[in-house]
């Protein structure tokens, strides 16, 4: 590119990508294929025994993936990538690379659902403890950090609220304890925060939502940040020590500064498998050509539905950060200043029953458990995800039984104001 530090809008579309040099094709073709031909047998054993790197098997690399991964590694400003199967997969594959059976994490107590489910349940069966702590409280995090502690870990942008986390704060706790911030940015997504800029190390994202844009293909991706000491503590042995399956290589001497990545897929991705399809990596890609448009037009959206929404009589309260009377507004404003996203909580006065009525009488809505879609979303958390809680374990979730959460499309904003019109009409 002529520019040396092309901007944000133009590496969405170039990044990673050239036009293909054995056809001419300039969109990044879809590679569906499971293996790659060797050109001979060293080259083979070179491939294999990471002295060089290029493509074997599609569950380890591929090159519609490697595009995806260098596109979102520029997008968030770090050093390598990983593109996997799902913002779930990015999760376990980022844990697996730095604990051992018997450490802990600390967690912000807010974040998706699912993402609790898995810390609090699935992990277990690794012996991967996780610590919760008060995103809006940094000194709860340093609180649980004790000598088996090897990470942290908050959304920039917590799902389902819409609130703006400090990462700068709750980086510098992580740091004097020589632990790594990993942030989950699947909710903002690098148009508005870019965690790696405030201390981060390690992102994430869920590329199912905003990235992908459209709601038709899963995927996630985890991001190195390539600054992260992995040596120094010797706590982070599946780097810092000899590995055994590759003949003795020690990842962090042999790779640096993008050791992170390359442990998540030689090691996470090889051997527990949960690989992107080549499909789903061009969807992903081709939604984040206009990720920047996408989120000004969400932006905008969501900030008109919350004024909006904060003058009816049937709506107790509305929790959206881009409001100036938002308790989050400071916040939002030093992190996010291009605007506070699409996914907000807001209270009805009528309660559980409200909350249902408001669901089913939506149409231009569609009533579902995603966000981040070019569509707008609603779902009633008390009646759905959070029915199995007890009603002061919804309250503490944020899913009480008046709470209604939007994901504000691209539609006009006029129109999705008229369909929220006539559904309250009728609560
Ligand atoms: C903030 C956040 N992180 C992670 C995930 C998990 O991503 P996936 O559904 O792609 O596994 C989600 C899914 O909703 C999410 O909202």
């Amino acid at each position: 590119m002529p520019n040396q530090n092309p901007g944000f809008s133009t590496l969405a579309v170039h990044a990673g990508a050239a036009p293909d040099p054995t056809t001419g094709a300039r969109a990044t073709p879809i590679y569906q294929t499971t293996s790659f031909v060797f050109e001979n047998a060293d080259h083979a054993a070179a491939l294999f025994g990471l002295q060089q790197f290029g493509n074997i098997y599609t569950r380890i690399m591929n090159p519609t993936q490697a595009v995806l991964e260098e596109r979102v590694a520029a997008l968030e400003g770090g050093a390598a990538a990983l593109a996997v199967a799902s913002g779930h997969a990015a999760q376990l594959l980022t844990f697996h690379a730095i604990m051992q059976p018997g450490d802990n994490f600390v967690a912000a107590r807010k974040l998706y659902g699912g993402s609790i489910n898995q810390f609090g349940h699935a992990f277990k069966n690794f012996d991967w403890q996780v610590r919760w702590a008060d995103p809006a409280d940094v000194s709860t995090f340093e609180a649980e950090i004790d000598g088996r502690t090897r990470a942290i870990f908050i959304e920039s942008l917590a799902n389902p609220g819409g609130t703006f986390v400090d990462i700068a704060a709750i980086a510098e706790v992580a740091h004097r304890h020589g632990l790594p911030l990993i942030v989950d940015n699947t909710m903002a997504s690098p148009y508005l925060v870019r965690p790696l800029e405030h201390g981060a190390d390690i992102v994430i994202h869920s590329l199912t939502k905003f990235l992908g844009g459209h709601g038709n293909s899963m995927g996630g991706i985890l991001v190195d940040g390539g600054t992260f000491d992995w040596s120094a503590s010797g706590n982070y042995p599946m780097l810092s020590q000899p590995r055994p399956e590759y003949a003795g290589v020690v990842l962090h001497q042999a790779f640096g500064n993008i050791a992170f990545a390359i442990a998540a897929r030689v090691l996470g991705l090889r051997d527990l498998g949960p690989a992107i399809s080549p499909f789903n990596a061009f969807m992903i890609l081709t939604g984040i050509e206009t990720l920047p448009l996408r989120m000004q037009r969400h932006c905008e959206n969501a900030l008109a539905v919350a004024t909006w929404l904060k003058d009816h009589p049937k709506v107790g309260w509305v929790g959206y950060a881009g409001l100036e009377d938002s308790n989050n507004h400071a916040l939002q404003q030093r992190y996010s200043p291009k605007g506070a996203g699409a996914v907000f909580t807001f209270g009805l006065k009528g309660g559980y029953e409200a909350g249902k009525t408001l669901v089913e009488s939506l149409q231009l809505f569609s009533h579902l458990a995603n966000i981040g879609d070019t569509r707008s979303l609603v779902i009633h958390p008390a009646s759905t995800t959070h029915r199995q809680l007890t009603e002061d374990q919804q309250v503490s979730a944020g899913a009480g039984p008046d709470v209604v959460r939007l994901s504000v499309g691209i539609e006009d904003a006029a129109d999705i104001i008229a369909d929220l019109e006539q559904a309250l009409s009728k609560v």
